[in-house]
């Protein structure tokens, strides 16, 4: 959420720190538990250093977004505040990256951290240094929830990883990343009311113990431990109070149990109260809620403590130190339209990126249909998406409004905060042109879901008058016996000679433009999709009845029939996924600006595709556990059992599992072998270590490693994705199967490589209710490994 407008202008920093200085590092910050500070040790004690040269009234200053002079010596800067993650909000001449969504299909550590270094840099350069991404809030709990772009994953193993990889690489790049929306911000419906001082209709996300901290917590408390020094608290409630002023989640989950050391800061119309949002732990807010007056008033009376204020104004600056801010060398911040590019060679890394996060969900390359392309001589390019938008790349900023069900044109990123700034969007449309043109292939194109032939002078094509359509969807053309189709049945028949399947040729070029039409005369027809939302809106729909029409005429009439889907959230493929002559289905997230290219890249096989899915694709909606809440009270009664947790507990059969995806190669996994890395730690029913950051130091030990081998055994190279998966004993009461482990492996075509998983304390435990701990169940595991969810491919049993 656009937090910068709640806060007010914050401008460029530069911090002289010239306190006296306290060397007493107590390495406990005043309200949490944190007994080991680790990394943030000398950040802590600079930031310690510099508060207690403060006087109250400065203290207040920085916690409420302003600057400090240097009158007495101290001074400092509000930090610049900006949205986005995968590209900077509302910004020119910045880079659009592949989007959270995008970035987790990868399932490549090192390209989570690649991108957010990347991205982190423009900001840097931009002069922004408190960005309000990455996130892992909407976890993903409905498929319906319309912010999935920005986030990664349902699956909070996964979306632990790429948090912790995020954080890591855009606190690398010398900026704050702030972690959001803390916490169960899963739908968008009813999460504001619009005003600050009503929250009556602000839902209240309702959800037990076990299921915060097995599900919704997991990818913060990795995030915390990967060095998050900022956290955005959401808008909507939890347990009937705000986020940002509920003690339990913001004091005692996040800064005591999982040690968090930062700054947390308020999405917009998130506070209400001084003291109440102050003692339940927000560090960073309004400037009316929190003017001096009213906060010494509070430490008088005891409604609110020193302690506290000191422990807020610590947290508000010790961010800035641990990324290095205090080295002074930052560029002053940019206005939003200057000309200061910052975007190096990044394009390079997003094609790149782009193009390994393409799933590949169906591939029949029988009679030489299906991917990869070579050389076709007729192409055919169907959908709005293929193409650009009628007035450009960008989207008017919003972020309260629908966007969607679809976009008419190509669509590369979600809409709202996490939007990107397009400088260039490359379309499919343009980079299928250019490889048409150096390939000498034909390409014909319409750019249009609806498209049909009685409204062919739109396209700028006068109707010749001898050639007619069978029409585009809805049949309104009535010319289907003209000569078009009667040639077209001849050849079919072996009266044209050709012995293709490009019988309209002997039409030349001149045949009425239609679906139809296009469509038979074509070696192959790529039709593309998409499904649009973003912040302020959820999701109407899981599939689209115009654009899932379009692929049936199309591949009624093209027996090489391959679709594209760029979605924001699972979009179903059942209208048509089992046509024959559909040979190919290519699915992917929010790209970015190379978009078109990345897309292309895959299509022919310059790039092997080696992305998985991220969330499973059902049948139906109906398959689907959560619907979106239009009651005050969203009871989170599923539990832990969503996406695949929950197809799995009822063996409900999804179209493509979780985790699912193809390559143009084939692997082949070895035997499964587990070695415990750590017999005293497995003896212990709970973890004993001291809470530091990310929480009880054991929980992140190794204790067990997992090995397989993968051979690459078709004919090209390639990337795969070994998954391992969890069956716990079933005392721990716990789902069927759960990731915990992955790794992409890069393979020659015949190399062979060992893989290793190392499983951690965490990654075996389970939420204790009654203990409030992560316990060890007694019992025999299960680990399997394989290419998806539900493509086991080999397993090994370990006794705890
Ligand atoms: C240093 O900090 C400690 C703990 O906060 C405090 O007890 C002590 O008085 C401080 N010393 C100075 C010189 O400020
Ligand atoms: C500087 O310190 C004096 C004495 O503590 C205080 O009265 C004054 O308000 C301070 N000035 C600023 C700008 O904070
Ligand atoms: C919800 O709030 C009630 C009352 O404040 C409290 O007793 C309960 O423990 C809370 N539940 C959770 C899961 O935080
Ligand atoms: C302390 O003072 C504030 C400001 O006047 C007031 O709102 C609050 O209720 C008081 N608290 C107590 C415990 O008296
Ligand atoms: C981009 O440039 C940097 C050096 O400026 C280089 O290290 C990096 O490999 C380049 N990346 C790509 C994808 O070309
Ligand atoms: C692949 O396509 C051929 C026809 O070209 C068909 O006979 C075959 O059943 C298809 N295979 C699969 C797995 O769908
Ligand atoms: C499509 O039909 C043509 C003409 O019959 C044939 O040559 C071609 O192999 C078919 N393609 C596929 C993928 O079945
Ligand atoms: C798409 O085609 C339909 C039907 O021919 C037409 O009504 C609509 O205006 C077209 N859309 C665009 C964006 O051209
Ligand atoms: C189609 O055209 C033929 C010949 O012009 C005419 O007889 C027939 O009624 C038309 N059909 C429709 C559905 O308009
Ligand atoms: C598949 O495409 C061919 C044209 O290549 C067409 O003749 C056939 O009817 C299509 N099959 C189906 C089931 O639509
Ligand atoms: C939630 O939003 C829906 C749709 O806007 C509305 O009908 C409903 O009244 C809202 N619920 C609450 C509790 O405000
Ligand atoms: C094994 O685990 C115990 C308990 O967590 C820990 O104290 C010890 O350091 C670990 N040993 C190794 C080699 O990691």
């Amino acid at each position: 959420m656009k937090a910068a407008a709640a806060f007010g202008l914050a401008s460029t920093l530069f911090c002289g720190v010239s306190a006296a200085s306290n060397s007493s590092n107590a390495a406990i910050l005043s309200s949490g538990h944190v007994q080991d500070l680790g990394d943030f040790a000398e950040a802590y004690a600079k930031a310690k250093a510099f508060v207690s040269g403060l006087t109250n009234a400065q203290k207040v200053s920085i916690i409420t977004g302003s600057d400090v002079d240097s009158t007495n010596g101290s001074s400092w800067t509000a930090l610049a505040n900006k949205d986005g993650f995968a590209g900077i909000n509302y910004q020119y001449y910045v880079s659009g990256f592949p989007m959270g969504n995008a970035l987790a299909m990868t399932w490549d550590k090192d390209y989570f951290e690649a991108e957010a270094k990347a991205s982190g840099r423009e900001f840097y350069l931009m002069g922004y240094n408190l960005i309000n991404g990455p996130e892992a809030g909407p976890l993903g709990r409905t498929p319906w929830g319309g912010r999935q772009s920005e986030a990664f994953s349902p699956d909070p193993y996964l979306s632990g990883v790429a948090l912790a990889k995020t954080i890591g690489g855009m606190n690398s790049a010398g900026v704050v990343a702030g972690g959001r929306h803390f916490l169960l911000n899963e739908q968008e419906t009813n999460r504001s009311t619009g005003t600050s001082d009503s929250t009556s209709s602000v839902y209240s996300s309702n959800a037990d113990d076990k299921t915060i901290h097995e599900l919704y917590l997991w990818p913060f408390q990795d995030g915390v431990k990967a060095g998050m020094a900022a956290v955005m608290c959401a808008m909507s409630r939890v347990n009937n109070s705000q986020s940002c002023e509920n003690s339990h989640i913001v004091s005692e989950l996040l800064k005591e149990e999982l040690g968090f050391p930062g700054m947390v800061f308020p999405d917009v119309n998130s506070q209400s109260t001084s003291y109440g949002s102050a003692n339940a732990g927000l560090d960073y807010g309004s400037s009316s809620l929190w003017t001096s007056t009213i906060l010494e008033a509070g430490i008088s009376n005891g409604s609110f403590t020193q302690a506290r204020l000191d422990d807020m104004a610590i947290r508000n600056v010790i961010g800035y130190y641990y990324v290095g801010l205090d080295n002074g060398k930052q560029p002053s911040e940019a206005g939003s339209t200057d000309y200061r590019d910052v975007r190096s060679n990044h394009s390079a890394l997003i094609r790149e990126v782009s193009a390994a996060s393409l799933v590949l969900l169906k591939n029949n390359a029988t009679n030489g249909g299906g991917l990869p392309l070579d050389r076709p001589k007729s192409i055919s390019v169907f959908g709005a998406h293929a193409g650009p938008a009628m007035a450009g790349p960008n989207q008017a900023f919003s972020v309260q409004g629908s966007s969607g069900p679809t976009y008419q044109g190509h669509l590369a990123s979600g809409s709202g905060s996490g939007q990107l700034s397009f400088s260039y969007l490359i379309t499919p449309y343009q980079s299928l042109t250019t490889r048409a043109a150096a390939d000498g292939s034909m390409i014909r194109w319409i750019l249009n879901d609806t498209y049909t032939s009685s409204s062919s002078s739109g396209m700028g094509m006068g109707s010749p008058p001898t050639t007619g359509g069978t029409g585009g969807p809805s049949g309104s053309s009535n010319s289907s016996s003209s000569s078009t189709s009667s040639g077209s049945g001849a050849s079919r028949g072996g009266g044209g000679g050709g012995g293709n399947a490009l019988s309209n040729l002997g039409q030349g070029t001149a045949v009425t433009p239609s679906i139809t039409n296009y469509a038979e005369d074509s070696e192959v027809c790529l039709v593309f999709l998409n499904s649009f939302s973003g912040e302020g809106a959820d999701r109407e729909e899981l599939y689209n009845t115009d654009q899932d029409t379009l692929v049936q005429s199309v591949a009624s009439e093209c027996n090489n029939t391959v679709v594209v889907i760029n979605t924001v959230g699972p979009r179903l493929v059942d209208a048509w996924i089992e046509l024959e002559n559909v040979t190919a289905v290519l699915y992917g997230g929010m790209l970015g600006q190379e978009s078109g290219n990345a897309i292309a890249d895959v299509l022919y096989g310059d790039v092997n595709p080696s992305g998985k899915l991220i969330s499973t694709l059902a049948k139906n909606e109906s398959d689907y556990p959560v619907k979106l809440c239009y009651t005050a009270q969203c009871d989170f009664d599923e539990g832990v059992y969503i996406d695949y947790r929950h197809f799995d507990r009822f063996n409900v059969t999804p179209r493509y599992p979780f985790g699912h995806g193809l390559s143009y190669t084939t692997f082949e996994y070895g035997d499964v072998t587990a070695k415990k890395t750590n017999e005293t730690a497995l003896s212990a029913t709970y973890p004993s270590g001291p809470i530091a950051i990310g929480g009880k130091t054991d929980l992140f030990d190794t204790v067990l490693t997992i090995t397989t081998t993968l051979t690459n055994t078709g004919s090209r190279s390639g990337a795969e994705v070994a998954q391992l998966y969890v069956s716990y004993p079933a005392a721990a009461n716990q789902p069927v199967r759960q990731l915990r482990g992955f790794e992409k492996v890069p393979l020659d075509k015949g190399a062979k490589s060992t893989v290793t998983f190392e499983v951690r304390r965490k990654d075996i435990s389970h939420w204790d209710t009654a203990a409030k701990e992560w316990a060890l169940a007694k019992g025999t595991y299960t680990f399997s490994v394989g290419s998806s969810s539900r493509d086991l491919r080999g397993s090994v049993a370990v006794e705890i």
